[in-house]
């Protein structure tokens, strides 16, 4: 099977040539994108409806932008503006959706799993636009994108996540896609933003933001996740950027040719400093944006037509 499952809820689980599989897709999206033309067809009759109980800009505007370039119908469902406010469950809504024939539902939630509570009761294929602290499947694809178009592959490489581990549902999608596709990865932060379990999943953990970029192919920063801290995990922004911010000091122990990475939004001056944030020669931040709407074309692409076979 090229993909063979009716939802994407998470990176964990995945099998590598299924990992494979939407990033080749994503790739051929990418040079149609670019070339101007598009597959208009491809959703045509097909109804998406984005669920946002959580704030983003970028990935709901980039899944719109996908499921329009493939011919869908789009609708934007965000929490201000939906029944959630007047207190329905997320079953009731479930249930409403099936009514209106969705056919994919995109869905953003603070809760970790309820993307796969509303899989269990939706006859739409469901995707996981990021759910807690869990998983963020579709940012683990467009940064494998991103990464394999600039260095020619994904094994091998030394990949670098840095800052927020804890909070990140960013860093654990890209764990689980990066350890299955053979890439060397490590973990560099404060011990209050590092949980202890994390060497389990077969990453390297550091605590010195220099020793942990040592020979880094991939320097990838995450945003201080203030909203899901409880207080004291950092002692201020100012000291978190001397230790653990990324600027041209420390990047210069990574490899000479070392990409540098964010998700976005970033906070400039704790995290990342500018200089290096813009910095052409290094940072394909926005090259990740571009690679976020062909990652999300093809997985809406693939989960419309339902499991495919290879041949
Ligand atoms: C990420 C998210 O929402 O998990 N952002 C994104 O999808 N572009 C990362 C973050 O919020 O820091």
């Amino acid at each position: 099977m090229a993909y063979a499952h009716r939802h994407l809820l998470a990176i964990e689980g995945l099998e590598p040539p299924e990992i494979a599989h939407l990033l080749d897709l994503a790739e051929s999206y990418v040079l149609l994108n670019r070339s101007g033309k598009t597959a208009r067809d491809m959703l045509r009759g097909k109804t998406l409806i984005n669920l946002f109980f959580e704030d983003s800009t970028r990935t709901r505007t980039s899944f719109e932008l996908a499921g329009k370039r493939l011919g869908a119908d789009v609708i934007n469902m965000s929490v201000g503006s939906s029944s959630v406010n007047k207190g329905e469950t997320l079953l009731d809504t479930a249930a409403t959706l099936n009514a209106m024939q969705c056919d994919l539902l995109v869905v953003r939630h603070d809760q970790s799993g309820a993307p796969n509570l509303l899989a269990q009761k939706v006859d739409a294929a469901v995707i996981n636009a990021g759910d807690g602290m869990h998983e963020h499947p579709t940012q683990a694809l467009l940064d494998a994108l991103t990464i394999r178009r600039r260095k020619g592959r994904l094994a091998g490489l030394t990949v670098a996540i840095c800052g927020d581990i804890a909070h990140s549902r960013v860093a654990r999608s890209n764990i689980h896609l990066l350890t299955a596709m053979g890439s060397r990865v490590r973990v560099v932060g404060p011990p209050t933003l590092i949980p202890a379990a994390v060497e389990e999943l077969g990453v390297a953990m550091f605590h010195d933001m220099r020793a942990g970029l040592a020979d880094a192919d991939i320097v990838m920063m995450l945003r201080l996740q203030k909203e899901r801290m409880e207080g004291g995990l950092i002692p201020s922004s100012r000291e978190f950027f001397r230790f653990y911010g990324l600027d041209a000091d420390k990047l210069a122990a990574a490899r000479p040719d070392a990409l540098v990475m964010h998700p976005g939004p970033m906070n400039r001056g704790v995290e990342i400093e500018s200089r290096v944030a813009d910095d052409p020669a290094r940072s394909v931040i926005r090259e990740q944006v571009e690679m976020g709407v062909a990652v999300r074309m093809a997985v809406l692409d693939t989960l419309a037509h339902g499991p495919r076979r290879n041949d």
